[in-house]
């Protein structure tokens, strides 16, 4: 552990692995009482390279054990290196993959992209996949690899999982450069037979990366698959991971509208390759995110020890909306237990202008959740990690509805030309005449949730001040704080 002194910009809830570079998360299931979290890794540096699968655990999703590297890069007989891509992992209880002693119940089997590569020049993306007997300790890989191949430079990040009706294992790859999924199936998790294909809609620009597919209940009856797509976009306002309402039937992905337009998860600029865990208990279904963009992810400044994070995991479900049925994330209940409760303020007015009301509270690892009636203003303003001459601002406008955050000011912002930005989501409609926001702020992190999860902006920052001051301002007339609770996260208390 570092002090805030010696690392300013490590998280202290958010998941950062012990050193070195991460990206997207993978492999993530629920097994022996444990969240198995699996991501990108360079057990070498702070920067991409050498890509293999680190590995933590944990009972509550927040603090995490590390635990040894699960999957390293090889080389191959004929001189080429194949990198761990990203991938999933599952439970084969009834053994379908014959791949463990008979009678075995616990066997995990992860897929992986094999990707394949000689200095400078890739050869090849796969599907292969590797067995464990120890709960996702270590690894064996399958000497039957790859499991599935098509002869493409541009295919990965396979999501596996088990479709019940029809009992059998379905995988979701992307077919990157074309913007498309495809789906197989299989009976043995060894043998996959192609489904079908869809794509092309949303964000149609840049590649289509890790894939994610699940079913999800509708309130009053039914249910939706949800299609997570991360697609970087190379404009300006580029926001990561977008989502497509629809059916499956066990062979084809049927959307629910056509989806000309990207919908997006995320509007902030970090939230990119999240997908979900296999069999959380409850029926939970837990998005893992990585608060990054390839466009500048290689050059945030959080030195040489470590960079990357992730989100706090968020529990997803769909709710009717103005904007119709919505994909709603909420950070895991898990975290209210994990902070000290450090303010309650209620019905507090704030007059218009620009000194405002500042909570009474300095720091830069908390959950903020406040509920402002906007009245008479026209715009509300919230400063997070504020100091003299930096802070990280989330307006809401009341007559176009939205909100920005902005975080041109946040601190250094000049090490990418495409870093520093002011993003707008789309309609964020008051609810009762209220505005409800949940903000997670950790050192370098900051999640907006709007609207009890609705709304989500997640942006890195980088102060280069430490005052953490939490301003609140309006424009235009008089609004009200209703409420407000901080929830001081700047140690976990163990519960
Ligand atoms: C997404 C991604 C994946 C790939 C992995 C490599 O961030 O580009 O498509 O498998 O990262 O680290």
């Amino acid at each position: 552990a570092q002090t805030p002194a010696a690392d300013p910009y490590r998280p202290v809830y958010h998941f950062t692995a012990p050193k070195n570079w991460i990206n997207d998360a993978n492999g993530l299931i629920y097994t022996n009482g444990q969240y198995q979290l699996f991501y990108q890794y360079n057990p070498f540096s702070a920067d991409p390279g050498h890509l293999s699968w680190g590995h933590a655990t944990s009972p509550d999703l927040l603090r995490w054990t590390p635990q040894p590297v699960a999957l390293t890069e090889y080389k191959n007989a004929d001189g080429s290196n194949t990198m761990i891509f990203s991938g999933s992992a599952v439970a084969d209880k009834d053994n379908t993959s014959g791949l463990f002693p008979a009678g075995t119940t616990d066997g995990l089997v992860a897929f992986y992209t094999g990707h394949v590569e000689r200095p400078g020049v890739v050869l090849r993306q796969h599907q292969n996949l590797a067995t464990s007997l120890d709960h996702g300790l270590t690894w064996q890989r399958y000497a039957g690899n790859p499991v599935l191949d098509i002869g493409s430079k541009e295919f990965r990040d396979p999501k596996v999982f088990w479709y019940a009706p029809q009992q059998k294992w379905v995988m979701a790859t992307v077919k990157a450069d074309r913007q498309q999924v495809y789906f197989y199936e299989s009976k043995n998790l060894k043998n996959w037979t192609f489904l079908s294909r869809w794509g092309r809609a949303g964000d149609t620009v840049r590649e289509w990366e890790c894939p994610d597919l699940f079913e999800l209940p509708v309130p009053g009856g039914g249910t939706r698959w949800v299609l997570l797509i991360s697609a970087g976009n190379p404009t300006e306002q580029f926001r990561g991971q977008q989502y497509f309402l629809g059916q499956f039937d066990g062979k084809v992905f049927t959307p629910d509208q056509p989806y000309d337009e990207p919908t997006y998860i995320d509007y902030g600029k970090d939230f990119f390759a999240g997908v979900t865990f296999n069999d959380a208990p409850d029926n939970r279904r837990i998005l893992v995110g990585w608060t990054n963009d390839w466009a500048y992810a290689r050059d945030v400044p959080t030195g040489t020890e470590w960079r990357g994070n992730f989100a706090v995991p968020r529990e997803l479900s769909l709710r009717r909306t103005t904007a119709g049925l919505t994909l709603v994330q909420q950070p895991v209940p898990e975290l209210r237990k994990l902070g000290k409760d450090a303010l309650n303020v209620k019905n507090r007015a704030l007059k218009p202008g620009p000194t405002g009301y500042e909570v009474p509270f300095r720091g830069e690892s908390y959950d903020l959740e406040l509920t402002l009636k906007p009245g008479a203003a026209q715009v509300l303003t919230l400063n997070v990690l504020q100091s003299e001459a930096e802070r990280t601002t989330l307006r809401y406008n009341v007559a176009r509805q939205t909100l920005t955050l902005d975080r041109t000011g946040s601190g250094n912002v000049g090490f990418h030309p495409l870093f520093a930005s002011t993003l707008e989501t789309a309609k964020v409609p008051l609810q009762n005449g209220l505005l409800h926001l949940r903000l997670l702020v950790d050192k370098s992190v900051v999640e907006v949730f709007a609207q009890n999860g609705e709304t989500t902006l997640t942006d890195l920052v980088f102060p280069r001040q430490h005052t953490g001051r939490i301003t609140l301002t309006t424009e235009g007339g008089a609004a009200q704080l209703t409420t407000l609770r901080l929830t001081d996260l700047s140690q976990l208390t163990v519960p």
